[in-house]
């Protein structure tokens, strides 16, 4: 793989300034950032008021425990602009998360808050190891969703050539990869599986593009799925990580020369992990929800936003800025089966051990009388023959028994027999009925 560490001159000062540099440039942009809230939002300036807090109560980064968690049930009574700091006039674009029930999340940019979320995003791809120059073949979904549009201009501003292919057919992914040489990919993790299923398909060894990186996020997939791509594509595969509410992707992104966690680019946006039951900010190293304020947004300042991800901050490796650990799941994706917690990350770990199994799965939940039970649907690699799929399920069955601790049924399918998508995929399928 190609040694793609950032030479000197690459970075931003602020990427390694001191500690003390970036803590004073946060507290500085943070008090900002309230009293602007606070002046031009009616949600923040009530749910303040009401917890007797005021934004000149906030001296030091630590006091921001003191204000309110902002949550999505916020941002849906706000529907759809309520959540807006500014006239609607200096809104310069809007987007929207889909939501599975109800109304969308909409959230909105000014024109400096667009040129921010690109700024972000070219430092993310730049330190995946992407240049000015290099072809970036751009198959996050175009639309309402953050992932194509923040890609797109983060790409273009740091220099790339852009190629805006969006999510789905994949046939046509394949040729536009194999015709325009790509030096980048910027894609869902379990879209990627797809598009490497279709290149051996079209007899293309997935070893032979031009692809040097892969910039994957939207959705959880663990240093086990790394491997796999980085061994079945030659090339390097990091992470990405933002949600729509706090500015879209381009919030935390990793760094190729140490893929040790997700830096977090803490002078736009302050991370907080909290206890998720008692909500007490909890010390750095422990694993909770992860809770940002955004510290340079004009449009839709985010106070407090409980993301519901899990993950621990820790310090600072490549950049001076922390770094969370890769998202273990979210808490609404946790499953409790028999009293045992369990996200579907731990069964990609698992399955990606079992050598006959192909890493296309999906959790099913189902109820039998009181109890719940799960069903791992799984395809087998189109290596093993059919006759040894019983084998590699009793094998998955017992690995997950031995390192989870519970019983769970296991499917083996044939190749494409788990459902694709084109975006992020659908990993639990709930079949219980509903209390
Ligand atoms: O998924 C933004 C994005 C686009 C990130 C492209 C990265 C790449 P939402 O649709 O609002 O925004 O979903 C946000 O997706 O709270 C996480 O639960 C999950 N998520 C995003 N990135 C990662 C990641 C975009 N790298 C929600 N690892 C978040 C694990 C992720 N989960």
């Amino acid at each position: 793989m190609h040694d793609l560490s950032p030479r000197p001159g690459d970075l931003e000062p602020i990427e390694t300034a001191s500690v003390d540099e970036l803590r004073a440039l946060q507290t500085e942009r943070l008090r900002r950032t309230l009293h602007h809230a606070y002046d031009h939002v009616a949600h923040y300036r009530a749910s303040w008021d009401a917890a007797g807090v005021h934004p000149d109560d906030v001296r030091e980064l630590a006091d921001l425990a003191r204000l309110p968690f902002t949550m999505k049930a916020d941002l849906r009574d706000n529907y759809p602009f309520g959540m807006f700091a500014v006239p609607r006039e200096q809104v310069a674009r809007v987007h929207a998360s889909s939501g599975t029930t109800g109304k969308p999340t909409v959230v909105g940019y000014t024109r400096d808050d667009l040129d921010m979320w690109a700024g972000v995003v070219a430092r993310s791809i730049r330190a995946a190891g992407g240049r000015a120059g290099h072809v970036l073949h751009n198959a996050y979904g175009y639309g309402l969703f953050t992932g194509g549009l923040g890609a797109h201009y983060g790409a273009e501003q740091l220099g790339c050539t852009v190629v805006p292919v969006s999510g789905g057919m994949t046939e046509r992914q394949v040729q536009l990869i194999r015709d325009f040489q790509p030096d980048l990919i910027m894609v869902t993790p379990s879209y990627m599986l797809s598009i490497i299923d279709e290149m051996e398909r079209q007899g293309v060894d997935p070893r032979s593009t031009s692809l040097k990186v892969g910039i994957f996020g939207a959705e959880p997939w663990t240093n086990d799925m790394r491997r796999e791509m980085e061994e079945r594509l030659d090339m390097h595969a990091v992470d990405i990580y933002g949600l729509s509410e706090v500015i879209g992707p381009g919030v935390a992104s990793e760094c190729v020369e140490t893929k040790d966690g997700l830096t977090v680019w803490e002078d736009h946006f302050y991370p907080e992990v909290i206890d998720p039951v008692t909500g007490e900010v909890l010390p750095d190293g422990e694993e909770g929800e992860l809770v940002f304020t955004s510290l340079t947004k004009q449009a839709m300042p985010i106070v407090r936003y409980r993301t519901r991800d899990l993950t621990r901050l820790l310090p600072g490796t490549a950049r001076t800025m922390r770094r969370i650990e890769k998202i273990t799941g979210r808490t609404d994706d946790m499953i409790i089966l028999r009293g045992v917690n369990l996200f579907p990350t731990q069964i990609e770990e698992l399955i990606l051990r079992t050598p006959a199994l192909s890493p296309h799965f999906q959790c099913v939940l189902d109820r039998d009388g009181t109890l719940d039970s799960m069903t791992v649907r799984v395809e087998r690699r189109e290596a093993t023959a059919p006759g040894d799929a019983d084998a590699a399920g009793l094998e998955l069955q017992r690995l997950v028994k031995a390192s989870i601790g519970v019983t769970v049924g296991v499917d083996v399918l044939d190749p494409d027999g788990v459902e694709r998508s084109v975006g992020k995929m659908r990993r639990i399928v709930d079949h219980r009925p509903r209390r």
